[in-house]
């Protein structure tokens, strides 16, 4: 496994969210209420980007068609139209002063 940087500490608060690729992975990392969630950046149920969901009391809403996810374990909370899978969630690593995540280093 190997470490992939994603921010700095210094740079995380309430608020915070930010978009990264790494490899094929589109991930977003955002922080609310003190806490600080990654997950996959685009909706499972169509693909739209959840960059531009709204996120608020554990909750994140893709813009698109309305649909929720629990953002402590991505499960679907609300569908508007056929269900979809849940969203991926990643643990977050703290290391030093950077929070990334433990990825695969590949065959
Ligand atoms: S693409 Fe997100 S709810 Fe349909």
């Amino acid at each position: 496994m190997r470490f992939f940087p994603l921010e700095k500490l210094i740079n995380l608060h309430d608020g915070y969210t930010a978009q990264f690729r790494i490899d094929h992975l589109q991930l977003l990392l955002f922080q609310r209420a003190g806490e600080l969630h990654l997950i996959e950046a685009t909706c499972p149920h169509r693909g739209h980007s959840l960059g531009v969901g709204d996120i608020r009391d554990g909750v994140i809403r893709c813009a698109q068609h309305g649909y929720q996810f629990a953002v402590d374990d991505g499960r679907l909370l609300l569908a508007t139209e056929e269900a979809c899978r849940g969203l991926r969630t990643f643990p977050i690593v703290y290391e030093g002063n950077e929070v990334g995540i433990l990825l695969d280093d590949g065959p």
